[in-house]
């Protein structure tokens, strides 16, 4: 079986991208990533992407005019390297309606908050600020709104005490790392479709794994 063609759209550092490429290049994975494109000329996640063999292209918000340019830029280079999925890992800027409807029901996020609580930026320290005892992270659909579209898979993380906005972004990146894998194996096998503002996952999927778990929790 072909295996699914992703764009990973990034700003920063490129975790995220990382275990997207780790498990692409593991056995059996039904996706690859075609090519990686950062709007921050300066992301680490380039590098990643180049030290994998991907291409890694740079559309450079700044350096045009306006927005339709720049996701016009951006739709060429994905379009360019036949991307059929879209995930957006650690990428910090918003997609509009247009852009999104150049690939319906194939774009992704993750967000560093059990969502809906905490969208938008700086959800870790949003959580700390709020005083939440558990956060985690989300794989979703992405939609027009910020951090809104329907989900695919949430992993719990407690916060401790002594918590700062680095230890608990960590603690919750660590689930990321495995949970947008996961997710994105899901969703390009057909596993998991959209249902209005909700997915179904199908029955033979490992639901569970969707829905964890807070270190210490039963298994
Ligand atoms: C991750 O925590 C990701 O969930 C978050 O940015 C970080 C990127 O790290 N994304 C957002 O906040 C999007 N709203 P990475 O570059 O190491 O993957």
């Amino acid at each position: 079986m072909s295996r699914a063609r992703l764009g990973v759209l990034v700003s920063g550092s490129g975790s995220n991208l990382q275990a997207l490429l780790d498990a692409c290049a593991s056995d059996g994975f039904p996706a690859e990533v075609a090519c990686v494109v950062s709007n921050v000329p300066t992301a680490y996640a380039l590098e990643r992407a180049r030290a994998a063999g991907v291409p890694a292209v740079v559309v450079d918000h700044k350096a045009l005019a306006s927005k339709a340019d720049f996701e016009r830029a951006l739709l060429g280079v994905l379009r360019e390297a036949r991307v059929e999925w879209v995930c957006l890992a650690g990428f910090m800027r918003l997609l509009s309606a247009d852009f999104l409807g150049q690939f319906p029901g194939r774009v992704l996020n993750i967000h560093p908050s059990l969502l809906p609580a905490f969208p938008g930026l700086h959800a870790q320290r949003q959580a700390l600020e709020r005083g939440v005892k558990v956060t985690g992270c989300t794989v979703h659909f992405v939609d027009a709104g910020t951090d809104t579209g329907p989900i695919i898979g949430q992993a719990a993380v407690p916060v401790l005490p002594d918590d700062d906005e680095k230890s608990l972004s960590a603690r919750i990146l660590a689930e990321e790392h495995r949970l947008y894998p996961l997710a994105v194996r899901l969703a390009v096998t057909g596993q998991v479709s959209l249902d209005g503002a909700r997915t179904r996952v199908a029955a033979q999927a490992t639901t569970g794994e969707l829905a964890l778990r807070s270190p210490g929790a039963p298994k």
